[in-house]
């Protein structure tokens, strides 16, 4: 399963990409507010970072200005995915754009319907958003299983991009289902590495070779 970070700040882009562990990133018109800067300038940046995909949104809401929004965004790099979200104008964006070669993410996807529809559109990645479908009385878990069943039932190459990860849960459920990319705020998968027992037993080792007075280097 590839990783992808969902912010717009650097210096997290940075240390996750250091670990050697970053496949790309995911960007939206709030976390580009919360970052504070120039969304032309940050993507830019971003997409110098990384090699994988870097998903830019566009913010227009019908067909025409969306194309416009995307000639503009996908100038920026190569590894630009542009974004659109789920409605008729987006997947007609998504077609046009998929059809001469570029990336397209298909964002704020709530249903497996709306998932095969955009697999139909041709969309490079699918993102459904479990965090918020758990926050409004649904499972987001089952949402993923149910797209995982319609893509392998039709061997569509859409990959499913699980978004609005929330906690490590959500990491580990998308990987027994077999989600093909998960994206989370980098203090989500910070929280990957860690357990106390892992902790505990640094602790236990560090301390009984201290005693040994020995060296490796
Ligand atoms: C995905 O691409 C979105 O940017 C993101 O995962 C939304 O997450 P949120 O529900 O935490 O805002």
């Amino acid at each position: 399963m590839k990783f992808f970070a969902d912010t717009a700040e650097i210096d997290d882009i940075k240390e996750l990409a250091a670990t050697g562990l970053l496949d790309g990133v995911t960007t939206n018109p709030s976390l580009i507010h919360k970052s504070g800067r120039d969304f032309m300038e940050v993507t830019k940046e971003i997409c110098g970072i990384t090699d994988g995909p870097v998903s830019a949104e566009v913010v227009a809401l019908d067909h025409e200005t969306m194309m416009r929004e995307a000639e503009v965004l996908r100038k920026i790099a190569d590894n630009v995915c542009i974004k659109v979200p789920l409605t008729i104008d987006g997947l007609k964006t998504c077609k046009a754009l998929t059809g001469d070669g570029t990336m397209v993410n298909v964002t704020l996807c709530f249903s497996a319907n709306q998932a095969l529809l955009a697999a139909k559109a041709g969309a490079s990645f699918i993102s459904p958003f479990v965090g918020r479908h758990d926050d409004n009385g649904f499972d987001g878990m089952d949402l993923i299983e149910d797209i995982r069943l319609i893509y392998d039932n039709y061997m569509f190459e859409t990959e499913i991009l699980v978004a609005s990860v929330r906690h490590v849960t959500h990491v580990l459920e998308s990987a027994k289902i077999g989600a093909d990319v998960m994206t989370a705020p980098p203090k989500v998968i910070k929280a990957l590495f860690n357990h106390t027992l892992t902790d505990k037993g640094i602790d236990a080792f560090m301390a009984d070779w201290a005693k040994t007075g020995q060296k490796i280097v």
